[in-house]
């Protein structure tokens, strides 16, 4: 029971995520206001703690779930993953540090430094499905070494 309630857990955090990244690529134009800018500093909290809790609710699975730390800790493919998600949220700073400026600023971002951010929210976008293909390999027991 305790590893279906984390799956289902894993996977709703996980979707949240894609979709903040999404909608914060989405939102981010040239010439964006205050209120714009606002909104994607909420949101991008929200992905901070969303990040969070996939993690909680992945670390979970890999100690109390059905296969246990053994399991993966001989899995390639979980490592890639875990590789995988820690540079997605290395790519995740620039952004946020963006906001933040953005926000304590007295005029509206110029459209370059838009430009910058869009990038590397389009390189977190590129990555995720590199998670879901490790993470159906490592499931299936591909990657194992001794
Ligand atoms: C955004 C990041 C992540 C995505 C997109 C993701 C995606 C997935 C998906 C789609 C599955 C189901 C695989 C399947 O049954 O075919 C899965 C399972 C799993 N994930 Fe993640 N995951 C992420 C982060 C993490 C993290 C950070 C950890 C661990 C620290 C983790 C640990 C696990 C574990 C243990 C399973 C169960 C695999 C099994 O059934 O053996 N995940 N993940």
């Amino acid at each position: 029971m305790l590893d279906l309630v984390l799956a289902i857990a894993h996977h709703i955090f996980v979707f949240v995520l894609f979709g903040i990244v999404f909608a914060e690529f989405f939102a981010l134009r040239p010439g964006l206001g205050r209120d714009a800018v606002a909104r994607l500093a909420r949101l991008d909290l929200v992905y901070g703690i969303d990040a969070g809790l996939v993690l909680i609710a992945g670390f979970s699975r890999v100690v109390f779930a059905a296969k246990g730390w053994h399991y993966y800790e001989h899995n390639a493919f979980f490592w890639a993953k875990l590789a995988t998600f820690a540079v997605i949220g290395m790519l995740s700073v620039p952004p946020t540090l963006a906001y933040l400026r953005w926000q304590n600023a007295s005029a509206a971002p110029d459209d370059r430094d838009v430009k910058t951010v869009r990038f590397y929210l389009h390189l977190e976008l590129a990555l995720f499905p590199l998670l879901l293909a490790f993470a159906a390999a490592m499931a299936r027991g591909y990657g194992e070494f001794a």
